[in-house]
This record gives structure tokens, C-alpha cells and sequence, in this order.
């Protein structure tokens, strides 16, 4: 198809404000599903979905739309709705010319939104603002269209008012897209260059790649290059999805679709990367392009130790279809052996964990995540710390901490304990705008190991629910921190400690020696559980001694139960971990790392 025919949007949404909906009746109205199929295929989905226990996603779905006589094709680009992914969703969007900016008319525009606007902004695409779910008796549209005009200029009656659900406004949608979003614009003679916006692992295929073609075009049976790593692959089949994959001919200027080329690994085909021609390869990558860099670091160890090798297995297979997945072995004192893990995000670690426990039927326990550090000893050496115990010894210099820009949205009554709890994180203040009388936005920059702690929670029950958080990595910066040590007699547990700012360090310490104090059995002498930051102690407990000999209560008499009870004791104490001389039941640490 010819560029000027061509039309490259994504639907910008919050998470159930209606753009699975929205975009299953645009398949329907543009004749790629009928009625029937898009509920035969939605069940499809699932129980595929159900089976293999991914999600099976069309990530870019073409659409014919005839406007004035004139065959369109328009592309439908799907966005992941995760804050831990702003990255992808960049790549996405510079993907597109324009965005549709998806809000549910009961509810408003919600803080990933706003962000994900704004980053669309900055990337000149045209946004087409779009309130849904109009039918719904709670709307008002009128109020929030007011909202959208206050964010992205223009006046409320730009606004086009649909419902997902009864298809009231939806045809319209299509004739804007065409009419207000610019066609695609590159260099048919110029040597081929594409930008992969998404790669998903198939069980059956191999590798996916989806791209946007920038210059040039690509043809089926050449040779592509990766031009970050310039690795090259053969192309085994190359197409649109329509709503099944087709394959095509080739790909031209504008065009977006998928590739095959057999490889296996989601890292041999990254997201931002860029694909040229073997035989006449582009002199100059498009930009943009970052490596997946992991910000939150946690240990997963089985709860049964037995399992380590299927942990091991299981991450081997994740990584395949999760280039930002980042794994090594690591042993514990208290814990075994396990994997130190990076992720992008809380929410990846949660989705990691999650599919690990229910695809391979693991139960496991994560070590509190952290984030990393650059540690600065005496001499200069600058150390990167992604595990507390591997904080260096003797004088620090300086530590630098990642911090991030957090967008927070808000119901304006609640500004007074959003800014005390951002606060309390060390937060500053970047901005604060008023969306309405009754919505404000407050955006902050923050200390990104504060945002993995309790924050998310703390700022939804402060706003009874009505909070919506987005962030996004923005550098580093200087911090006061120290590492503190938990001591079982004497004797450091390693996933106890933590790097924590100064003025924390003491409840850290209070709190986990209360914990442990509370889950270790007593012994046959006192153990003491000491926090420390270096060599100084901050908190102490103490478990006191056993006195009564178990044996006492047997009477001397009964042999046979004495015996037993013995028996009984020796295979107790082969479960227990020991640190230094002081047993512990595995349950305690793994109580001591859970419970909160
Ligand atoms: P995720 O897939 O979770 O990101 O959600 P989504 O944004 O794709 O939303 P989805 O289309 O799944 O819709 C969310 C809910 O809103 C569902 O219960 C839909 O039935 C409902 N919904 C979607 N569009 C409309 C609409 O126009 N009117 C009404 N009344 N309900 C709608």
C-alpha cells in the first residue's frame, strides 16, 4: 500500500477504561471479524491463553477503511498498559503518526494515561482525545471532555464521544483517524530500515518480531541484519496480521507487520532495535534504541530446595520471551540456593514470580527488593551494588541512588497527604497543575528504592483508592545511605540486609530483630539479634535460653517414648538451617521475609 494510503495509531488507555472493546469493534466495523468471529476467536484466545498460560496478543492489527472512495489501511499498534514498560510503550508509539487517547467518561483521565499522553506528545504524534463509554449512566462526558481540552489544547467539542460497547461513535473514530492523523513519510530508494517495536516468543514459531518499516522495504527469503549487534538472520516468512497472520510479499515505506526468522530467544530481536538488509545495510541505526536495563534487584530461592533445578529450568524458559529478565545464581545462609533476579519494575518482579509459581508449580520466596547502587569507596573505585551483601567494606565515599519522575493524579482534596507522604520519601516537588476545580496532578521526583517499598499502598488507602501513580527512571542522585546488618549471635544473616536511608536505618533494624525475635525458637543458651551499621549495634533483642530439659517430661521411666522423642528431635534439627551455632526452622526466615 502507498504511505499516503496508510494510517499508524495506537489507542493510549488506562487499564479497563474500555480498549479491548473499543478496538474488537473496529475489527468488526472495518469487516476483519464478523460479529460472530470476534466472540468465537475472543473464546479462542482464552483457552489458548488458558493452555500454554501466556497471553496470545495481536500486536499490530491492519484494518481496511474506505474514506471518500479511497481505500485506507490503517494499523492498530497495541501499547502495553504497564508502567514498568515505558520503554516498549515509547518504542510503540514512535512507532505511530497519531494516538487515539482513550478515557472512560465516568472515570477521567488516570496518571499512566497522562503519561503515556505526554510521552506520545513529545513524540509529535497527533492525538485524536476520545471519551467511552458513553452509554454509561454515570458519564459525564462533559466535564472530563473539558479535562482533555485543558491537557492537549483545543476545545471540549474536539472531543468524540463513542461507546466501545453499543458502537455508538466508532465509525466516526475510523473517519478521523484517517482524516486528522498524517500519513507515514520515509524513502521508498533508501535501504530498508525498520524499527521493532514488540517480539513475543511462540512455542510454535520461534520468535515474532513486529516492526514499522521507516526507508526501504523488506522482502521474504533475504538476509537481515540486526544493526545492534549485527547479527543476521534469514527471513523465513514476513506479513500483516488482519486478524490472522497473512504473509506478504514484502513490507514498504509505512508499513508495519510482523517477521520470522527462526530465532529462539527474544534478546537476538529487541525492542528499539533496528532491521536493515544484509546486502545493502543502512549506514545509520534509527534512534532511540536502549538496552532492557533492570532497576529492582530480589533473590528467589524455593521454599523447597529440591526444587532449585526446576527454578532453574523455569527461568530459562521465561527469559526466551523476556529480553528484561536478568538472572544469577546466588546462595544464602538462611535461605539455600536461589537466583538473583533484576527486573524492570515491581510489577515485572510480581509478574515473574507469578508465572513461575503457577506455569511450573513453584513456590518461592523473594528476598525485599532493592534497587542499585553506585558506591564510591575511599580510593574512587566506584562499585555497582545490586545485592546489599555485596556492599563494599570499609569507607564509603558517596552512593548514588536512582530516582524517578512520578506523575500522581488525584482528587484535588487529597493534595495535603499526598505531598506529606512524598515527603516523607524524600520526594520534591516538581510541579502541580490543576486538571479542574476537582483534579489535580502533583508530579514529583522520587528516590526509586522508596517507590518499591509500601508506597503504591501507602498513597491508595491515604486517597481511599482514588490515587493513580505513574514513573518513569530519571538518573541518579547522591544519597545519605548505609547498609544495615542483622546479626543472629554474632553472625550476619545475608538476606537480612538492606540498604536504607540513614534516618531509616533504626526502624529497619527495630522491626526485623522484633521479627526474628518473635519466629526462632529458643536454644539451649541465649542468642542475641543484633541490627547493625558497620561495626556499631542499633537494636538488639534477645531470645533467652531454654531451661527445661525436653526429657524431663518423660518421666525416666518409658524407654521406648524416650527413644522416639530423640529420634524425633534428630530429624527436627536435620531441616533446620543453622547459623553459628543457632538452629532455625527454614519457616522462620522465609516468616521473617513475607510478613509484613
Ligand atoms: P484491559 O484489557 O484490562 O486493559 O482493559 P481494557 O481497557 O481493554 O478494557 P475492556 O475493553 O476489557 O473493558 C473493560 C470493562 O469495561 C469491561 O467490563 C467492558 O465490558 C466495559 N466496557 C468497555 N467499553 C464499554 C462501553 O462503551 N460502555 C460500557 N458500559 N462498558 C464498556
Amino acid at each position: 500500500t502507498a504511505p499516503e494510503l496508510l494510517r499508524n495509531f495506537c489507542i493510549i488507555a488506562h487499564i479497563d477504561h474500555g480498549k479491548s472493546t473499543l478496538a474488537d469493534r473496529m475489527l468488526q466495523y472495518t469487516g476483519v471479524v464478523t460479529p460472530r468471529q470476534a466472540k468465537e476467536q475472543y473464546l479462542d484466545r482464552m483457552d489458548i491463553e488458558r493452555e500454554r498460560g501466556i497471553t496470545i496478543k495481536s500486536q499490530a492489527v491492519r484494518m481496511p477503511w474506505e474514506v471518500e472512495g479511497k481505500p485506507y489501511a490503517l494499523n492498530m499498534i497495541d501499547t502495553p498498559g504497564h508502567v514498568d514498560f515505558s520503554y516498549e510503550v515509547s518504542r510503540s508509539l514512535a512507532a505511530c503518526e497519531g494516538a487515539v487517547l482513550l478515557v472512560d467518561a465516568a472515570q477521567g483521565i488516570e496518571a499512566q494515561t497522562l503519561a503515556n499522553l505526554y510521552l506520545a506528545m513529545e513524540n509529535d504524534l497527533t492525538i485524536i482525545p476520545v471519551l467511552n463509554k458513553i452509554d454509561l449512566p454515570a458519564a459525564d462526558p462533559d466535564r472530563y471532555a473539558a479535562e482533555l481540552a485543558t491537557l492537549i489544547g483545543g476545545e471540549p467539542e474536539d472531543c468524540l464521544r463513542v461507546s466501545g460497547k453499543t458502537g455508538d461513535g466508532v465509525e466516526e473514530l475510523l473517519d478521523r483517524i484517517v482524516e486528522e492523523i498524517p500519513p507515514p513519510q520515509g524513502q521508498a530508494d533508501a535501504p530498508a530500515r525498520a524499527m521493532i517495536f514488540d517480539s513475543v516468543y511462540d512455542t510454535y514459531r520461534g520468535v515474532v518480531t513486529y516492526v514499522r518499516v521507516i526507508d526501504g522495504q523488506i522482502t521474504p527469503r533475504e538476509r537481515i541484519q540486526m544493526m545492534s549487534t549485527g547479527a543476521t538472520h534469514e527471513l523465513l516468512e514476513i506479513g500483516v496480521i488482519s486478524p490472522e497472520p497473512v504473509s506478504t510479499q514484502g513490507l514498504g515505506v509505512g508499513e508495519v507487520g510482523y517477521l520470522i526468522t527462526g530465532v529462539k530467544d527474544v534478546r537476538q530481536s529487541k525492542v528499539g532495535d533496528t532491521v536493515t538488509a544484509d546486502k545493502v545495510p543502512a549506514t545509520e541505526a534509527l534512534g532511540g534504541y536502549q538496552e532492557p536495563k533492570p532497576m529492582v534487584f530480589s533473590g528467589l530461592y524455593p521454599v523447597d530446595g529440591s526444587d532449585y533445578p526446576v527454578l532453574r529450568d523455569a527461568l530459562d524458559k521465561l527469559k526466551l520471551n523476556d529480553a528484561a529478565l536478568n538472572y544469577e545464581p546466588e546462595t544464602s545462609v538462611a535461605l539455600g540456593f536461589g537466583f538473583r533476579c533484576g527486573f524492570l519494575g515491581l510489577l515485572h518482579l510480581e509478574i515473574v514470580r507469578e508465572r513461575l509459581e503457577r506455569e511450573f508449580d513453584l513456590v518461592l520466596i523473594s528476598t525485599a527488593p532493592n534497587v542499585s547502587y553506585d558506591v564510591t569507596v575511599e580510593d574512587g573505585t566506584v562499585h555497582r551494588v545490586t545485592n546489599p551483601s555485596e556492599f563494599p567494606e570499609g569507607k564509603i565515599a558517596s552512593i548514588r541512588e536512582p530516582v524517578v519522575r512520578s506523575t500522581i493524579l488525584a482528587p484535588s482534596e487529597f493534595v495535603g497527604v499526598i505531598m506529606e507522604l512524598c515527603q516523607s520519601r524524600r520526594g520534591s516537588l516538581n510541579g502541580m497543575d490543576y486538571l479542574s476545580e476537582t483534579r489535580v496532578e502533583l508530579r514529583y521526583t522520587l528516590p526509586l528504592a522508596e517507590i518499591v517499598g509500601d508506597f503504591f499502598d501507602q498513597l491508595k488507602s491515604r486517597t481511599r483508592g482514588y490515587a493513580s501513580l505513574d514513573y518513569e527512571p530519571s538518573g541518579d542522585q547522591v544519597a545519605d545511605l548505609v547498609k544495615v546488618d542483622i546479626l543472629l549471635n554474632h553472625e550476619q544473616v545475608d538476606a537480612f540486609s538492606a540498604i536504607v536511608h540513614k534516618d531509616n536505618a533504626y526502624s529497619y533494624g527495630v522491626d526485623m530483630a522484633g521479627k526474628l525475635r518473635k519466629l526462632i525458637p529458643r536454644q539451649q543458651f541465649e542468642v542475641p539479634i543484633q541490627a547493625a551499621v558497620g561495626a556499631r549495634v542499633i537494636a538488639r533483642e534477645t531470645i533467652r535460653a531454654l531451661r527445661k530439659d525436653m526429657l524431663a517430661k518423660c518421666y525416666g521411666g518409658d524407654i521406648s517414648r524416650k527413644r522416639k522423642l530423640l529420634e524425633k528431635q534428630k530429624e527436627g534439627k536435620k531441616k533446620m538451617k543453622s547459623v553459628g551455632r543457632v538452629e532455625v526452622p527454614p519457616e522462620a526466615f522465609v516468616a521473617a521475609l513475607t510478613s509484613d
